[in-house]
C-alpha cells in the first residue's frame, strides 16, 4: 500500500469514534484531510467541529460541516489529528503544517486525542523529524540562540506565517528523551507561542496504517 493508501485507510478508521451528532475536535494535515472526506460520508453527520486550522475549516465547510469557535465549546469528547512523530508511549511531535498552537487548543479541550498515522510515523526516540516551534517574530533570534544551546540546529521556516500571525523555526538534531521535560522547558521561553512537542497532549490511543491494515496503539 502507498503511504496515501495507508493515510486513507486510517482516516477511515478514526470514524469508529466519532458519535454522530456529536461536536468533535479536527486536526490538520493530508492525513485529516482523509479523515474529513470520511466524516463527509458519514450517513448521519456530527453536530459540528472545532477546527485546528483555516486549512481544515475550509475542507469542512466545503463538505457542509459546521465548524464552531473553540470559545463556545466546553469540551470535545474527541479530537483526531495526525503527527509527524509518535513514539510507543503516545508522546508527539506535530507542527509539520504550521498549525502546532491551535492544534494543542482543540487537543487541550478534548478528553481523547486519537492519532492516525500511518507507519512510517512511529519511532523509539522523538526529533528525527525537525522539531516545530511558533515564536513571536521579534523574539526569534532569541529564541534560535537558546534552541542552539539546547543542542538543537534551528532554522526559520521561510515564507511560513502561521494562522496566528507568527513564525515556524524548525530544529533539526534534538534527541528528545524526555518529551514531557522538553516541553516545559521550551513553552517558557518568552516569545514561544508553543512548542511541537506533544507530551501533556499526548495521543489516547493511535490508529497506525501499516501493510497489515490498521493497527491500534493504546496509552
Ligand atoms: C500539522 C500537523 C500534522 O498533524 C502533521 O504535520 C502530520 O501531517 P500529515 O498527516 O500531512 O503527515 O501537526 O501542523
Amino acid at each position: 500500500m502507498t503511504q496515501d493508501e495507508l493515510k486513507a485507510l486510517v482516516g477511515q478508521a478514526a470514524i469508529a469514534y466519532v458519535e454522530p451528532g456529536t461536536v468533535i475536535g479536527v486536526g490538520t494535515g493530508s492525513t485529516v484531510n482523509c479523515f474529513i472526506d470520511a466524516l463527509g460520508r458519514m450517513p448521519v453527520r456530527i453536530g459540528g467541529a472545532v477546527s485546528s486550522s483555516q486549512q481544515s475549516t475550509a475542507r469542512l465547510l466545503a463538505l457542509g460541516i459546521e465548524v464552531l469557535d473553540a470559545n463556545r465549546v466546553e469540551s470535545l469528547a474527541v479530537y483526531i489529528d495526525g503527527a509527524d512523530e509518535i513514539d510507543h508511549t503516545g508522546c508527539m511531535v506535530k507542527g509539520g503544517g504550521a498549525a502546532l498552537t491551535r492544534e494543542k487548543i482543540v487537543a487541550d479541550l478534548a478528553e481523547r486525542f486519537i492519532c492516525i498515522a500511518d507507519e512510517s510515523k512511529l519511532v523509539t526516540t522523538l526529533g528525527r523529524f525537525p522539531l516545530p516551534v511558533e515564536v513571536i517574530p521579534m523574539a526569534a533570534a532569541l529564541i534560535a540562540r537558546r534552541l542552539r544551546a539546547l543542542g538543537g540546529e534551528p532554522a526559520l521556516r521561510s515564507g511560513v506565517v502561521t494562522d496566528n500571525g507568527c513564525q515556524i523555526i524548525d530544529v533539526r538534531g534534538l534527541s528528545i528523551t524526555d518529551p514531557a521535560a522538553m516541553e516545559r522547558e521550551i513553552n517558557q521561553w518568552p516569545g514561544v507561542v508553543s512548542v511541537g512537542i506533544f507530551a501533556r497532549n499526548k495521543a489516547s490511543a493511535c490508529l497506525l496504517g501499516t501493510a497489515q491494515g490498521v493497527r491500534t496503539l493504546r496509552f
